[in-house]
């Protein structure tokens, strides 16, 4: 059976969906792509319908990942039921994500940066347009998650 990630954050437009590329791409380099289903989606509806965030984009690029579209988009009851795992980006999110679902009875959600040595929220880049630390905690938050994942 697929193993169903679903990557959350406020908008949908920057980390999340960096965080579902970099990982299909990971899975796909792995050669364990036909395992998985990976999406992502929002807390809020702020950004719903828009393309991934210019910038965001770009850094995806830069390492010959596409995003071609992926709009956002945000979470529902019925994707806590689908998904096995729902992997916000900062603590903020989870307590969003509760109100949208009641609360996590079945223990699927969890943040990207606990899969690596050194717990804490993705950096957003929103208000500091610094994509490159997003960049470098997607990447080892999806290293992390991968390797627990592949050897479970
Ligand atoms: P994201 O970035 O949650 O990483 O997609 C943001 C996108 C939109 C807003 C904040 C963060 N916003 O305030 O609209």
């Amino acid at each position: 059976m697929k193993k169903k990630i679903l990557f959350i954050c406020l908008g949908n437009i920057c980390r999340s969906p960096m965080a579902e590329f970099v990982m299909k791409k990971m899975v796909e380099e792995a050669g364990v792509a036909d395992n998985y289903e990976i999406a992502s989606a929002a807390t809020s509806t702020e950004e719903a319908g828009n393309p991934v965030y210019p910038p965001a984009r770009r850094k995806l690029q830069e390492h010959g990942i596409s995003c071609a579209g992926k709009t956002a988009r945000q979470m529902t009851r019925r994707d806590y039921e689908y998904y096995d795992y729902i992997i916000a980006m900062e603590k903020r999110n989870v307590r969003d994500i509760n109100r949208i679902i009641g609360s996590d009875s079945e223990g699927k959600i969890s943040l990207l940066m606990d899969y690596t040595g050194t717990p804490h929220d993705v950096a957003d880049p929103w208000y500091t347009g610094d994509f490159d630390s997003t960049w470098n905690d997607v990447e080892q938050g999806c290293a992390g998650l991968l390797n627990l994942l592949e050897t479970k």
